[in-house]
């Protein structure tokens, strides 16, 4: 492909912080189709393109008010951010917890807001990213399982209410909003993709709920429901919890091993989050899974290759199930889940293969 054919093509799917400013700098929108005219913007874009280049330039920081902040994805999701140059607001339940995560010596740009403020953050933002939800492998029982949707759909329709009872000219640009794979339901058989229709248990339910929420978001508010697989990185989610497990047992499938989990680096997933923030491209549903879903005794086989412990043991359903009780319905069924948009969209994964994926993140030397 000719430099002028990688311009042209990467045009678009240009990420709006790249564009000129038309209007308002400390509050520019994100709206890409709004300067599409911009010829300064090829030039700009092309050159990075061609170097990869990617912080925002000071002209293009923006303000992103993102909830969950604090979680697993969260925390890498603001390092990124912060770390990119743009502002970006904490929305949270405990403002004393989100100074421990996010200290004000690393971030000083960091503003952090507790619930009763969250409308003054959201309307000086030009984007929301809704990342809450109370954590699924926990035990559940039929309180806490209440308490996993109502979670997600409180946080998301409070959020939802800000951005639309916020006037047109200071309401965000756009809402990225986290779902889950769950959607899908589970099978040993099927593929699913964005189109796949929803399954009919119960995290397939809270999934449902959960966009259906985020769908009430205006029309002109741009939304981009992310459906995530088994978050994989250092120090936390599934992996966090399988490692010390897998170690016990010397390792193996848990259950048959048959079944299916759709798996994503973290990294990917936060740069996955940052391009549907900033890309006007990225819009409905994307299936945040990696494009090589393993089954489950593929994932333990690799696990044991890059630990250096054999796999030849079956982690017993029972041990699983002692520490997650019935979230451990994630990893004992699982789906294959296919990230056909993202792939559309030109989306690039920097780790597409389990393999490649654990051993960065166990060379991190951090598991739990
Ligand atoms: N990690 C995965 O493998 C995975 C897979 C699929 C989907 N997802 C979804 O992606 C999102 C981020 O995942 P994560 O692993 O980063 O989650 P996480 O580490 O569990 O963090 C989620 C954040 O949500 C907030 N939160 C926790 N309990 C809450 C409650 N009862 N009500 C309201 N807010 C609550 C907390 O923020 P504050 O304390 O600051 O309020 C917490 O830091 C979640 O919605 C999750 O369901 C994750």
């Amino acid at each position: 492909m000719s430099s002028m054919e990688l311009c042209r093509a990467s045009l678009s799917v240009a990420p709006s912080f790249l564009l000129p400013i038309t209007r308002r700098t400390h509050h520019q929108k994100t709206n890409f189709e709004r300067n599409r005219a911009g010829v300064a913007a090829v030039v700009v874009l092309c050159a990075a393109s061609s170097t990869g280049a990617n912080p925002a330039s000071k002209d293009n920081r923006m303000v992103i008010s993102v909830t969950g902040a604090t979680g697993f994805v969260g925390q890498r999701l603001v390092q990124k951010l912060s770390a990119d140059g743009h502002t970006v607001h904490v929305l949270t339940r405990s403002r004393r917890n989100a100074q421990l995560v996010f200290p004000v010596e690393k971030f000083p740009q960091m503003i952090v807001a507790e619930e009763g403020e969250w409308k003054n953050s959201i309307q000086g933002s030009n984007a929301v990213v809704n990342l809450a939800g109370m954590p699924i492998s926990t035990r559940w029982s039929s309180e806490i399982k209440k308490d996993i949707k109502q979670s997600r759909i409180r946080v998301t329709s409070k959020v939802v209410d800000l951005i639309n009872n916020t006037q047109l000219d200071l309401r965000p640009s756009v809402l990225v909003s986290a779902t889950a794979v769950g959607y899908y339901g589970t099978s040993e058989t099927q593929v699913f993709d964005e189109t796949s229709p929803s399954g009919n248990d119960y995290l397939s339910e809270v999934c449902r709920e959960w966009e259906g929420k985020a769908l009430e978001v205006d029309k002109d508010v741009r939304l981009a429901l992310i459906r995530i697989g088994v978050v994989l990185g250092k120090g936390g989610g599934a992996l966090a919890k399988m490692i010390p497990l897998f170690m016990m047992f010397a390792g193996g499938p848990v259950g048959s091993g048959q079944q299916w989990f759709s798996w994503i680096h973290i990294d990917d997933l936060v740069n996955l989050i940052y391009e549907a923030i900033m890309n006007p491209s990225y819009k409905g549903i994307i299936n945040g899974t990696a494009p090589n879903p393993v089954r489950l005794s593929e994932l333990c086989e690799q696990l044991g290759n890059v630990l250096g412990r054999p796999s030849w043991l079956p982690v017993p359903d029972f041990a699983l199930k002692a520490l997650l009780g019935e979230g451990a319905t994630i990893v004992l069924e699982g789906q294959r889940v296919l990230p056909v948009k993202a792939k559309k969209l030109g989306f690039s994964f920097k780790y597409p293969y389990v393999r490649d994926a654990l051993k960065a993140i166990v060379s991190e030397k951090v598991y739990s």
